[in-house]
C-alpha cells in the first residue's frame, strides 16, 4: 500500500467511496474534489487500487484536514492511520503548527483514530452536519507531537 498525491484521473473513484463510506447522504457535488484538487492537498492509499483518501490544507500556520474516507471493504486495516501520518507530514512541510478537525459526535470509529493520533477536543460545534447533527472540533499541537512517542 503506498500514499501518494491524488490527481484528476483519481476523481471518480474517490466520489465512489465517498458514496460507499455514505450510503444515506446526498452524494457531493460533482466538483467538489476537482476544487480541493486545486487548491488543497489530497493523498489516496493505493494497493492495486485506490482504497481510501485524505484532504488537507493549511492557512497560514493551521492545518485542517477536511475528508478522510476508507473503502468499507477495506477499513480497520492501518490505512487511515497511514493516511492521517501522511498527511501531517504534508501539512507540516507547508508550514502548519497545529491541524485541526471535525468529526460527528457519534462516530466512535473515526474519534477513536484521531484520540489515537494524538488529537483532543476543542469545540462542540452545534447542528455542524445538519439539523441535531453536532460535531467535535478537534486538535493537535504538532510541536508538542515532536517526540519520540509522537505517533
Ligand atoms: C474512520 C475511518 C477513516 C478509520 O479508517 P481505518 O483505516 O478503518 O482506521 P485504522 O485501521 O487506521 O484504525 C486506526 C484506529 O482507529 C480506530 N478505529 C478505526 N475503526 C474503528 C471502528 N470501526 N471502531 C472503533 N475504533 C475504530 C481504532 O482505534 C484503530 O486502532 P486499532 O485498530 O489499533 O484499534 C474509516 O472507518 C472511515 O472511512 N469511515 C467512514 C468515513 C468517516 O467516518 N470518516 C471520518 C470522518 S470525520
Amino acid at each position: 500500500m503506498r500514499m501518494r498525491r491524488a490527481w484528476e484521473g483519481d476523481l471518480p473513484r474517490m466520489n465512489e467511496i465517498d458514496r460507499l463510506c455514505y450510503p444515506q447522504e446526498k452524494a457531493l457535488p460533482g466538483g467538489m474534489f476537482l476544487f480541493h484538487l486545486r487548491h488543497a492537498r489530497i493523498l489516496v492509499a493505493e494497493g492495486e487500487a485506490v482504497v481510501g483518501f485524505i484532504i488537507g490544507y493549511t492557512k497560514g500556520r493551521t492545518g485542517a484536514i477536511k475528508i478522510l474516507d476508507i473503502d468499507p471493504g477495506h477499513q480497520r486495516r492501518g490505512i487511515g492511520r497511514r493516511l492521517m501520518g501522511a498527511m501531517e507530514d504534508e501539512l507540516s512541510a507547508m508550514g502548519a503548527l497545529r491541524i485541526y478537525l471535525e468529526a460527528a459526535q457519534e462516530n466512535c470509529a473515526a474519534l477513536s483514530l484521531y484520540h489515537q493520533g494524538g488529537y483532543s477536543e476543542g469545540q462542540l460545534l452545534i447542528d455542524f452536519y445538519g439539523r441535531g447533527r453536532d460535531a467535535w472540533r478537534l486538535w493537535k499541537d504538532l510541536n508538542r507531537a515532536s517526540g519520540p512517542d509522537a505517533r
